[in-house]
């Protein structure tokens, strides 16, 4: 016998068809994956889904979160693939079998090779943890970001969310938030409350993303 919810099943397959696929790109713990994750649950982000999680890394803990909630994830790094070329066929193959149309990179810490990065041009976007163009670049990630900034003696530091082009962290910026540095900071005491403004603004960027597709 068909209950309500088999009855209804096509009209929710059609509306999902009609969302926008994402990929998140992961290297490590997945909080900003999480902000998005959440974001998607509560409706602060519409007319696309996570379809995909890539980690670099197989124990990543952002897999967990992944698994947790259902997404697809898939571990494509060095130590499965090796070789640079097969590592990136591996890659474009994955995000073709799930149909993605747009990439998060959120605490991926490896280089997207030139030709993923021109297939997805204006669809791949990255979080960074400063206010770029400070403290950003080829060596700038994770803690060291954090680090740099108290070094540098900076009264503020921030997070940025851009478009990927083929240099590091130089792409188009779509947001940015302030926040201060505290006496007595160490970098992960900053790193928290940058983290914060990251999931923010992770999510506002992804929805400016989306609008930007629909309007193509
Ligand atoms: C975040 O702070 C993100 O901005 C940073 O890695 C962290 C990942 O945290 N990314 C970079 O430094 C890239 N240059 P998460 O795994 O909890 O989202």
């Amino acid at each position: 016998m068909l209950n309500d919810s088999v009855l209804s099943a096509p009209c929710v397959s059609s509306v999902n068809e009609s969302r926008l696929n994402i990929a998140v790109m992961i290297s490590g713990g997945g909080t900003n994956l999480q902000a998005l994750i959440d974001a998607v649950k509560t409706g602060a982000i519409q007319g696309a889904r996570i379809a995909l999680v890539i980690s670099s890394k197989q124990d990543a803990y952002g897999m967990t979160r992944a698994a947790e909630n259902g997404i697809a994830a898939v571990s494509i790094g060095k130590a499965e693939f090796p070789d640079a070329a097969e590592r990136e066929a591996a890659i474009s193959g994955a995000l073709q079998r799930a149909k993605i149309d747009i990439i998060v990179l959120a605490g991926y810490m490896s280089i997207l090779p030139p030709g993923l990065i021109r297939e997805y041009e204006w669809r791949i976007i990255n979080i960074h943890p400063s206010l770029i163009p400070k403290h950003c670049g080829m060596g700038f990630y994770g803690k060291r970001v954090h680090t740099a900034v108290l070094a540098a003696g900076d009264r503020e530091s921030g997070a940025t969310v851009h478009y990927v082009d083929e240099e590091v962290d130089s792409g188009q910026i779509i947001i940015q938030e302030r926040v201060p540095v505290m006496d007595g900071d160490d970098a992960d005491s900053l790193a928290a409350r940058v983290l914060e403004a990251e999931h923010r603004i992770l999510v506002a960027a992804v929805n400016k993303v989306i609008a930007a597709f629909a309007g193509s």
